[in-house]
């Protein structure tokens, strides 16, 4: 069996299978709306969605268990998925969490550690052999619950290259940050909270105002690491703000959509990160999965 269907088994051992449903992020919410990048973004890429002019995106937020009933509030990562509609008709997508690294570094490490969570005795021990997984686990074990989907901090972890142009290359890490400010809830506030008090709560924003993020870019320098998504990049160094996004409605059925982070255009191109270049083949196996209901 290949690392993605291993990955997808492990996966439905944690959540249970549920075919209609994504085999992680089963529950979410889809919204439309516009990105437009800044001048500098367009000055370190010639991407067509870094032009300067608006272009239409649908996104969708998400909770990042593979349970698609879940209550709101529990304890989990919460994920971001921006498809951009380009002028020639192909798409782009961005795919992002809340955690700002990764837990693991391979493919293999994130089976086992797949594994380790269904035997509690295994967890310690993996932990132990994988220091760079202690980040990412303290912090998701320490978030508490959002108060809206639209005031969350999204990070795109990977590194990707952004080329200009006239072939300039920058090495980039993106965050979306949200213009409505952070804002958390107590676990016992959100307990309280009917289960799908952030898919309720994102629509009736959006009906009321325009919902924004502005997108920042952290730029490398020489020796900062674009393969391991475990590992953040100095917090000095610079960062420039690349564009806003303004979600203005709620997109129906969104169910069907797919995200993949390695859906680039030109002008952006991938690291060799082992994480990212696991994402598409794994994800075939839960969008198969899926769209044969
Ligand atoms: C090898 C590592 C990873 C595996 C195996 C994995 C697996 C999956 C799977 C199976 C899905 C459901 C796909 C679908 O049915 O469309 C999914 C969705 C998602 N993943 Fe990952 N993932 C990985 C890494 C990441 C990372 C690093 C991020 C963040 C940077 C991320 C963010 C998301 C988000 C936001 C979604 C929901 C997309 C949507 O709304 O359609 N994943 N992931």
């Amino acid at each position: 069996m290949d690392i993605a269907q291993e990955l997808l088994e492990a996966i439905h051992a944690v959540y249970g299978l549920h075919p209609e449903h994504r085999s992680l992020h089963a529950k979410g919410s889809c919204l439309t709306g516009t990105f437009t990048a800044t001048p500098t973004a367009g000055r370190l890429t010639r991407a067509a969605h870094m032009a300067g002019e608006p272009v239409p995106v649908t996104v969708r937020f998400s909770n990042g268990t593979g349970t698609p009933h879940v209550h709101d509030g529990a304890m989990d990562g919460r994920g971001l998925a921006i498809k951009f509609h380009l002028p020639d008709g192909t798409t782009t997508d961005f795919v992002g969490l809340t955690l700002p690294v990764f837990f693991v570094r391979t493919p293999e490490d994130l089976l086992e550690f797949t594994r380790a969570r269904t035997d509690p005795e295994a967890v310690g021990p993996f932990l132990a052999a994988h220091p760079e997984t202690v980040p990412a686990v303290t912090m998701q074990l320490s978030a508490l619950p959002r108060a809206s989907y639209a005031q969350t901090t999204f990070f795109g972890i990977h590194a990707f290259k952004f080329v200009a142009a006239d072939g300039t290359e920058t090495w980039i890490r993106y965050r979306w940050q949200p213009d409505a400010g952070e804002e958390t809830l107590a676990q016992d506030e959100a307990d309280g909270r009917s289960a799908d008090y952030l898919q309720d709560e994102v629509r009736t924003r959006v009906e009321r105002a325009p919902i924004t993020f502005t997108l920042f870019l952290q730029l490398a320098d020489d020796g900062d690491p674009t393969d391991d998504p475990t590992a953040q990049w100095p917090d000095e160094r610079e960062q420039v703000e690349a564009g806003r996004l303004e979600l203005t409605a709620v997109a129906e059925d969104c169910e069907r959509l797919v995200f993949d982070p390695m859906r680039l255009t030109d002008g952006i191109e991938p690291s060799d990160d082992k994480i990212l270049r696991a994402r598409p083949a794994a994800y075939s196996v839960s969008i198969e999965k899926r769209f044969k209901s």
